[in-house]
C-alpha cells in the first residue's frame, strides 16, 4: 500500500512508520512525507530514511484554503491509497477533504471524544481523568472528529505532570498508529459509505490496543 505521510513538527509518528515499513512488520511504501513547516525535524527522518520530501510553507499562501488546495493537488498527484495525518497541525478545509474521505487517518493524543484540539495532557490532568490515551480515526472536516478507528488507553499517576504523561503514552501513540495502519493496509479495515468496516462487519465501537508494547488489539 502506497502511503503518502504529512508531519508539522517532530516526526516520532513518522520514525515509528518508517521503523515498521523497514523490518517488514508494516506492509507499506512511503511514497512522500509533506510538511507545512520548513524547520520541522520531520523532515529529516525522512531525508534519512530516502523518502522525498515536500514542504509547502503556510506562510507564503494568501489564505487557508488556498495552502489546502495546493496541498492536495500535490496529494492527489501522487495518488497513495492512503494518507496518514501524523502530527500535522493544521484544520484542513472541508471542500479539499471531501474526495478522500475514507483514505486519511489522523493520531490524536487524546481518547476522543474527549479533548479534540490541543493541550490533551493538561486538559486531562486538570480534568483528573483516572485514564488518557490516543485515538487513531478517519479524517473528516469536523477538527479530531471523524469515525474513531483503534484508542490505547494509560493510567494516569497521581504524580504525573504534562510532561511525564506525555512521554509515557508516546510509544503507545505509536504502536496504536501502526497497529492501525497494518489493519488497513492488510485488507481488513477499510471506510465503507456508512462507517469504518472490520473484516466486512460495521466497526461499532473503537478497537482496543493493549498497551503492552505488543502492538496486538484486545479483540480483532
Ligand atoms: C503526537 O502527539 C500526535 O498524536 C499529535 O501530534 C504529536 C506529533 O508528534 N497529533 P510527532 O511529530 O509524531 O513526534
Amino acid at each position: 500500500m502506497e502511503v503518502v505521510v504529512l508531519v508539522s513538527g517532530r516526526g516520532s509518528n513518522l520514525a515509528a512508520l518508517l521503523a515498521a515499513q523497514r523490518d517488514g512488520t508494516l506492509p507499506i511504501r512511503i511514497t512522500a512525507v509533506l510538511c507545512d513547516r520548513p524547520a520541522a525535524p520531520a523532515l529529516a527522518i525522512a531525508r534519512d530514511a530516502g523518502v522525498p520530501t515536500c514542504t509547502l510553507d503556510a506562510a507564503e499562501f494568501d489564505s487557508r484554503v488556498e495552502f489546502d488546495r495546493a496541498l492536495f493537488a500535490h496529494i492527489s498527484s501522487l495518488a497513495p491509497q492512503l494518507v496518514v495525518l501524523a502530527g500535522f497541525m493544521r484544520i484542513i478545509d472541508a471542500s479539499v477533504l471531501t474526495p478522500w474521505l475514507g483514505r486519511m487517518i489522523n493520531i490524536h493524543p487524546s481518547l476522543l471524544p474527549k479533548y479534540s484540539g490541543l493541550h490533551t495532557h493538561r486538559r486531562a490532568l486538570e480534568a483528573g481523568d483516572p485514564e488518557h490515551g490516543a485515538s487513531v480515526h478517519f479524517v473528516t472536516a469536523e477538527l479530531d472528529g471523524g469515525p474513531v478507528i483503534a484508542q490505547v488507553a494509560i493510567e494516569v499517576h497521581e504524580d504525573d505532570n504534562t510532561a511525564s504523561l506525555a512521554a509515557r503514552l508516546l510509544a503507545h501513540e505509536h504502536d496504536l498508529l501502526v497497529a492501525s495502519v497494518g489493519l488497513i493496509a492488510s485488507g481488513r479495515l477499510r471506510y465503507a459509505i456508512d462507517g469504518p468496516q472490520l473484516d466486512d462487519h460495521a466497526l461499532l465501537a473503537p478497537l482496543r490496543l493493549i498497551a503492552d508494547r505488543s502492538r496486538r488489539f484486545l479483540s480483532a
